[in-house]
C-alpha cells in the first residue's frame, strides 16, 4: 500500500504519453524502406527453431463449446489485423527477443513468463538497467483478447493491444528505447542489422521494411493467441455447458471438482443477495476477463482511479496480487473482498452493501477456503507448456 508506488503509475502513463509526442513515436515517421537483405544464409535457420514452411497454428483457434457466440462477440481482434500463422510467429520472435531492449538484457518474455500465466513472480519486475524495477506488478496476458477498447494496462491507459505493445519497448524502465536512446527509429535501425528480421517481415508483409505499425500488429497477434481454454474449470465446462438449458450454465457443478471447489464456484457465480460472493458480476465467465464497466475494488481509502484486472485464468501462478502487488496470496485476496474493502470515489457500487458502505461478506473459514480452491481450478497447464509460446531462439 505504498503511496509512492501508487502515484508512480499515472506518472509512467504520462511519461509514455509525452514520449509519444516525440518524432518517430507515431509509427508513420519511422517507415523508411529497409535496404534489401544482403544475407546469403537464412537468418531464420541460423537463429530460430522454426522454419517458415512449417509454422505452428495460431490462426482461427478452435474454441470449445462454452466459448460461444456471445463470447466471440467481445473478441478484440481487428478487421485490419486478423491473426495469421506468419504474423503471430513474427510476434513470437519479437516477444522473446532480448535484442529489442537497448542493452540486450530484457524481452517481453522476461516479465511475461509462460509457466506463470505470462506474468511474473516478482512484485515489481526487473528493468533493463541493473537495480531498476517497474512501478506496477506485471500482468498475466491470458485472454487479453477479450477486453474491449480502452482497457490495456492496469489503469486502462492504452486504447488497443496494438498500441500497447510498443510502449514497454519505449519505457525508460522496461526495455529502454526511450527518447534518450533514440526511440523507435533507433530500435528499427538495430532490427535491420539482425539477420532474421528482413526475412520475417518480408514473409509477413511482402517487403523487408520495419515500422512501428508492423511491429505492433505482429506482437498483438501473438498476444491475442494466448487464449486460455484448458484449465480444469474449462475441461468441466466443456462437458457440462449447454446454453439456455436449466442447470447447465457456466456455473453448473463440475464433475471432476472436489466439494470445496464446487462450493467455491457456487460462491463466485452467485449474486450477493442470493447468498453468494458476487465475483462473477465483474470477473466474467468463461474468459474470466474483467467486465468493461467495472470500477475499482477498494484497495485504498479515497481511491479515485479506475483499475482493471487481467483475466483470472492461471491467477494461482502469479502472486502477489493487484496492480501494486499488495496482496501476497489468494487467501489475502479473499479476505480483502470479505472485510477489507475501502470506500472511495472509484469504488464500484457492486462492492457495496445494502447500506451503501463497503461490503462485509462475513464468509465462514470453509467458504473462504472454497473460493481459493475454486480460483486454483482456473490454472491452464496446457497454455503454460504450449510449444507455440516457447522461446524460439537458438541463440
Ligand atoms: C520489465 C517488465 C516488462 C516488460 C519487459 C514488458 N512488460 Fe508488459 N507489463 C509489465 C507491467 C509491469 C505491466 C503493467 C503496467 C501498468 O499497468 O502500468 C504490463 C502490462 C502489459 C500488458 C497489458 C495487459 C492488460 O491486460 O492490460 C500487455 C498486453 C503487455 N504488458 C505486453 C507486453 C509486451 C508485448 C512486451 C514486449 C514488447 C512487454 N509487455 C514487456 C511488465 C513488462
Ligand atoms: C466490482 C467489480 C469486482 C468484483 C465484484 C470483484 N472483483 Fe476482483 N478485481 C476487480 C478489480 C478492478 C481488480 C484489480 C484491482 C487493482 O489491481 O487495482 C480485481 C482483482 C482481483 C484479483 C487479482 C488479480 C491479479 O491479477 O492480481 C483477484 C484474484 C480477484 N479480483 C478475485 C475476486 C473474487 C474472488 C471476487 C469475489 C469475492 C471478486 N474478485 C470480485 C474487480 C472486481
Amino acid at each position: 500500500m505504498d503511496p509512492i508506488t501508487r502515484r508512480a503509475i499515472p506518472a509512467a502513463g504520462l511519461i509514455a504519453a509525452a514520449l509519444c509526442l516525440a518524432p518517430g513515436c507515431g509509427g508513420s515517421s519511422s517507415t523508411a524502406a529497409a535496404p534489401a537483405s544482403t544475407a546469403t544464409t537464412s537468418g531464420i535457420a541460423e537463429y530460430l527453431t522454426f522454419t517458415l514452411d512449417a509454422l505452428p497454428a495460431y490462426a482461427q483457434p478452435a474454441f470449445p463449446v462454452h466459448y460461444d457466440a456471445q463470447v466471440l462477440q467481445i473478441d478484440n481482434q481487428r478487421a485490419g489485423n486478423v491473426v495469421t500463422d506468419k504474423g503471430a510467429s513474427l510476434g513470437r520472435v519479437l516477444f522473446h527477443d532480448k535484442r529489442l531492449s537497448v542493452n540486450d538484457t530484457i524481452s517481453c518474455a522476461s516479465c511475461h513468463q509462460q509457466p506463470l500465466g505470462m506474468g511474473d513472480a516478482a512484485t515489481f519486475s526487473a528493468g533493463f538497467a541493473p537495480g531498476t524495477r517497474t512501478a506496477a506488478h506485471s500482468m498475466r496476458l491470458h485472454n487479453s483478447r477479450f477486453y474491449g477498447p480502452g482497457s490495456m494496462f492496469w489503469d486502462k491507459r492504452a486504447a488497443t493491444l496494438e498500441v500497447q505493445t510498443t510502449q514497454p519497448i519505449q519505457s525508460s524502465v522496461e526495455m529502454g528505447f526511450d527518447g534518450d536512446h533514440g526511440g523507435i527509429p533507433a530500435l528499427v535501425a538495430k532490427m535491420r542489422t539482425l539477420p532474421y528480421y528482413p526475412e520475417l517481415f518480408t514473409a509477413v508483409y511482402g517487403d523487408a521494411s520495419i515500422t512501428e505499425d508492423r511491429i505492433q500488429r505482429a506482437l498483438a497477434q501473438y498476444v491475442r493467441s494466448m487464449v486460455s481454454t484448458h484449465s480444469r474449470w474449462d475441461d468441466g465446462a466443456a462437458v457440462t455447458y449447454a446454453p439456455f438449458a436449466p442447470g447447465k450454465g457456466l456455473g453448473a457443478p463440475k464433475p471432476g471438482f472436489s466439494a470445496s471447489e464446487n462450493r467455491g464456484q457456487q460462491l463466485f457465480f452467485t449474486a450477493k443477495p442470493d447468498g453468494g460472493a458476487g465475483c462473477i458480476a465483474c470477473h466474467a465467465a468463461p474468459t474470466f476477463a474483467l467486465a468493461g464497466n467495472s470500477l475499482s475494488n477498494g484497495l485504498t481509502a479515497g481511491e479515485n482511479r479506475i483499475f482493471k484486472s487481467p483475466s483470472l485464468k492461471s491467477v494461482s501462478e502469479t502472486g502477489p496480487y493487484m496492480h501494486d502487488g499488495s496482496l501476497a496470496t489468494l487467501e489475502a485476496v479473499v479476505d480483502h473482498y470479505d472485510h477489507g474493502i475501502q470506500d472511495g470515489p472509484a469504488l464500484d457500487p457492486r462492492l457495496k452493501g445494502p447500506n451503501g458502505l463497503p461490503q462485509r461478506l462475513n464468509l465462514s473459514p470453509a467458504d473462504k477456503a472454497a473460493l481459493v480452491d475454486f480460483l486454483k481450478t482456473l490454472q491452464d497447464s496446457q497454455l503454460a507448456t504450449d510449444a507455440r509460446f516457447l522461446n524460439p531462439f537458438k541463440k
